[in-house]
């Protein structure tokens, strides 16, 4: 397969119940991988972006958290009602401002 135009990582990084940092996949990024899979399936984008599975991106207490390249933007408190977005975003190398938690270029800017 071609290396691809953008990836979504997703933090799938599980943690004992009651540790106090949590972790991603106690708040569903399991499932989140799943949807955002379909999604780009869904709009032919499968070929040209990749969501990926990632351990710990140090994100911990704002997950479930995705990181996307090469806009080198990270989500925060992603929830499966995103992936409609997310998805619409990514195939069109856009960023979903609102989930933004480090790297938006307004914030930057
Ligand atoms: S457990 Fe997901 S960022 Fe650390």
């Amino acid at each position: 397969m071609p290396h691809r135009e953008r990836y979504l990582f997703i933090c799938t990084n599980r943690r004992p119940d009651d540790h106090p940092k949590g972790s991603c996949a106690q708040k569903g990024s399991e499932e989140l991988v799943t949807k955002l899979k379909a999604a780009l399936v869904a709009r032919g984008a499968a070929a040209r972006v990749r969501a990926c599975t990632s351990s710990c991106l140090d994100l911990c207490e704002i997950g479930a958290s995705i990181v996307q390249e090469p806009e080198h933007v990270a989500y925060g408190h992603v929830t499966l009602a995103d992936v409609d977005a997310i998805a619409d975003a990514v195939v069109k190398g856009e960023v979903v401002e609102r989930l933004v938690v480090f790297g938006s270029k307004k914030a930057e800017g």
